[in-house]
C-alpha cells in the first residue's frame, strides 16, 4: 500500500539512474567482454579537463552513476570558476581556515565522481569509501585520473567505510577530522536511514565541541518516505536545500542539494527558495 501511494508520487523507474544518452558522452568499450562497462568523461570546464568514469553496470547498483553525483560535480565546478559567487562558497568559506587545503569524505561513493571532483576543483584531501565489495572499482576510478588530481594539488585516498555500529572499526581507522562530508543519492533504502545517519553523528560529531563541518548531501527524491530520513535528520541537524536542479525531461523533480550541519554550529547558507521547504 505505501510502496503503491509512492509509485504514484513519483515514477522511481525514470529518475533511477542517469540515462545512457547522458550530455557528457558515454563510449560502450568495442570487444565483447567488456560490453558491461561503461565509461564516462565528465567535462570540467574550470580547469578544461575531463573525469574518466569506469561503470560495472551487470555489477549492481555501486557501480553506476547516480543522477544527482553529476549535479555535485556542476557545483563544484561553477565554484571552481566562480569561487567568490557560487552556492557552495559561504559554505565553504566558513570552513575553511589559513587557506590549507580541505579535508573532505565523501560516502557511498560508488563510482567516486563526485569525490574526486571535489579533489580537483577544491584541491582537497579527499577519502572515498564505500562497502567493501565496491572498492576495486572505486580504485580504478581514483588511479585514472590520478594524474589530473595530482595537477590541481589535490590527492584522493579510497576506503571501506559500512554505515552504522558496523563500520565504527572503519572510522576508526579512516579518522574523523573533515572539514566537509559528501554524498551523492545514498538515502534510497529506509533500511539504511538509521546506519547512514549514526555514521553522520560520529563523523560531524553531533554533541561534541568539534570543529566546524559541513555535511553536503544531493539527492533527488523518488519516494514520499524519504521525508522520514529528512524528518529523523532535524533532531541532530540544520538542514537547508541551497541547490535545485531542474526537473530531467519526464520528471517533475530535479536533484536538491542540502548541507546539514549539527545543531548549535551555524554556517551562513541561505535556502534556495520557498520550494525548496517541499522537497524534505
Ligand atoms: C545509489 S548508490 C550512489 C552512488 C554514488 N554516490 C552516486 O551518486 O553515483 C548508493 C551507494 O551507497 C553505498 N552503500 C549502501 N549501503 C551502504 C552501507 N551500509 N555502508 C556504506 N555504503 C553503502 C552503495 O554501495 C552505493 O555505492
Amino acid at each position: 500500500m505505501a510502496e503503491q501511494e509512492d509509485l504514484q508520487d513519483i515514477d522511481p523507474i525514470s529518475t533511477l539512474l542517469l540515462p545512457e544518452y547522458h550530455e557528457n558522452g558515454f563510449d560502450m568499450l568495442a570487444d565483447g567482454a567488456a560490453k558491461q562497462q561503461l565509461q564516462h568523461r565528465h567535462y570540467l570546464s574550470s580547469i578544461d579537463s575531463t573525469i574518466l568514469i569506469r561503470q560495472l553496470p551487470s555489477q549492481g547498483l555501486s557501480f553506476q552513476l547516480w543522477p544527482a553525483a553529476t549535479t555535485l560535480l556542476t557545483l563544484l565546478d561553477r565554484h571552481r570558476s566562480h569561487s567568490a559567487t557560487s552556492q557552495l562558497s559561504s559554505i565553504l568559506a566558513a570552513l575553511s581556515s589559513n587557506n590549507s587545503p580541505l579535508n573532505v569524505l565523501e560516502l557511498g561513493s560508488g563510482t567516486g565522481l563526485a569525490g574526486i571532483a571535489a579533489a580537483i576543483t577544491l584541491g582537497a584531501n579527499v577519502t572515498v569509501t564505500d562497502l567493501p565489495h565496491v572498492i576495486p572499482n572505486l580504485q580504478f576510478n581514483v588511479d585514472a585520473n590520478a594524474n589530473t588530481v595530482a595537477l590541481q594539488g589535490g590527492s584522493v585516498k579510497v576506503a571501506p567505510l559500512r554505515w552504522g555500529v558496523d563500520g565504527d572499526g572503519d572510522v576508526e581507522i579512516i579518522g574523523r577530522d573533515f572539514d566537509v562530508i559528501l554524498a551523492s543519492d545514498v538515502v534510497y533504502h529506509d533500511h539504511l536511514y538509521e546506519p547512514l545517519l549514526y555514521t553522520l553523528r560520529v563523523l560531524v560529531g553531533v554533541g561534541e565541541q568539534k570543529k566546524k563541518n559541513v555535511f553536503v548531501m544531493a539527492h533527488l527524491r523518488r519516494w514520499k518516505k524519504d521525508s522520514v530520513f529528512f524528518k529523523r535528520a532535524r533532531k541532530w541537524f540544520d538542514v537547508e536545500a541551497f541547490h535545485m536542479d531542474k526537473p530531467c525531461d519526464g520528471s517533475r523533480i530535479g536533484v536538491v542539494v542540502y548541507s546539514f550541519v549539527r545543531k548549535s554550529q551555524k554556517l551562513q547558507t541561505g535556502l534556495v527558495n520557498n520550494q525548496s521547504s517541499s522537497m524534505k
